[in-house]
């Protein structure tokens, strides 16, 4: 059987961990060769070798999604290592508690801490984009792109605002470029996941577990391969007729 993403050149940020590594390694499967981008050397490097030893091809990038020098630099290193960048999976991202204290309605969110939710989960989005953007174009061809959102970037969820509204810009920055560059041949979609279990929810978990479950209808955690499955197909040229759409991998939690 072909390997849907064969002779693809993928960026995944956010790829030294959790959702990102999962899809780096499921492109990886499927034919792509990887730049896995993350604030983690460690991380990176352990989701590199994971590739690397299953006989597919990864290089590893540091930077910070937040910084446009460190975005500008994972776009050329990408392009350096293997020529061009034909997908993009914008996934760097960061929950409440990496930003302050957690349990906050929006009247006791710091400035700060908001301004930090946004650097990474919104403006790191932008800058990816942008400068993915720029090298689809000027190599031709078109180009898939995917933006990790959540189902926070369709529903409002207590004591998250400032998650919640990083997650929503990102369904509108995904909307805007999907139609700004459709006509250049580059489609924009992003997936918006429920409650995976990943290092980024471990904590959430110990303190919420039960309270969750009884909202989600499948009644578990997903698992960041059941988001990396969603990617893998969106990238691909099967999902040609897809762009600017929003997908929920969330066990039904918004149906319910
Ligand atoms: N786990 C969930 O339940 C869930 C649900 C919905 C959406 N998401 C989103 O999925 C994405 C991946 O999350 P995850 O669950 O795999 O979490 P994770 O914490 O396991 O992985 C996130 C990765 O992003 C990296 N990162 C953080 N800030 C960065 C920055 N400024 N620059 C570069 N890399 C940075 C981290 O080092 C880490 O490796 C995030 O955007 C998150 O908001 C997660």
């Amino acid at each position: 059987m072909s390997r849907m993403l064969e002779g693809k050149v993928v960026l995944v940020t956010g790829g030294g961990s959790g959702i990102g590594r999962a899809t780096a390694a499921a492109m990886a499967r499927e034919g792509a060769r990887v730049a896995v981008a993350d604030l983690s050397q460690e991380g990176i490097e352990a989701t590199v070798a994971l590739i690397n030893s299953a006989g597919g091809q990864g290089i590893a990038i540091t930077g910070d999604v937040a910084e446009e020098t460190d975005v500008a630099n994972m776009v050329a290193r990408t392009v350096a290592a293997f020529g061009r960048i034909d997908c993009a999976f914008n996934n760097a991202g960061v929950s409440g508690r990496a930003v302050g204290p957690t349990g906050q309605r929006l009247h006791e969110l710091a400035q700060s801490s908001v301004a930090k939710m946004f650097a990474v989960n919104l403006m790191g989005v932008f800058l990816c984009l942008k400068h993915e953007i720029t090298q689809m174009l000027a190599q031709g061809g078109g180009g898939a792109i995917v933006n990790t959102s959540s189902i926070a970037g369709l529903i409002g969820l207590a004591t998250s605002g400032h998650y919640v509204a990083a997650k929503h810009g990102v369904v509108g920055l995904t909307k805007t470029a999907a139609i700004e560059y459709a006509s250049d041949g580059i489609r924009v979609n992003c997936v918006n996941p429920g409650y995976i279990q990943t290092p980024m929810t471990d904590e959430m978990m110990k303190t919420r577990h039960d309270e969750i479950m009884a909202k989600v209808p499948v009644r578990r955690l997903g698992r960041a391969d059941e988001i990396a499955e969603a990617v893998v197909w969106m990238c691909s040229d099967k999902a040609s007729f897809m762009t600017g759409a929003v997908h929920l991998v969330d066990g039904g939690y918004c149906a319910a």
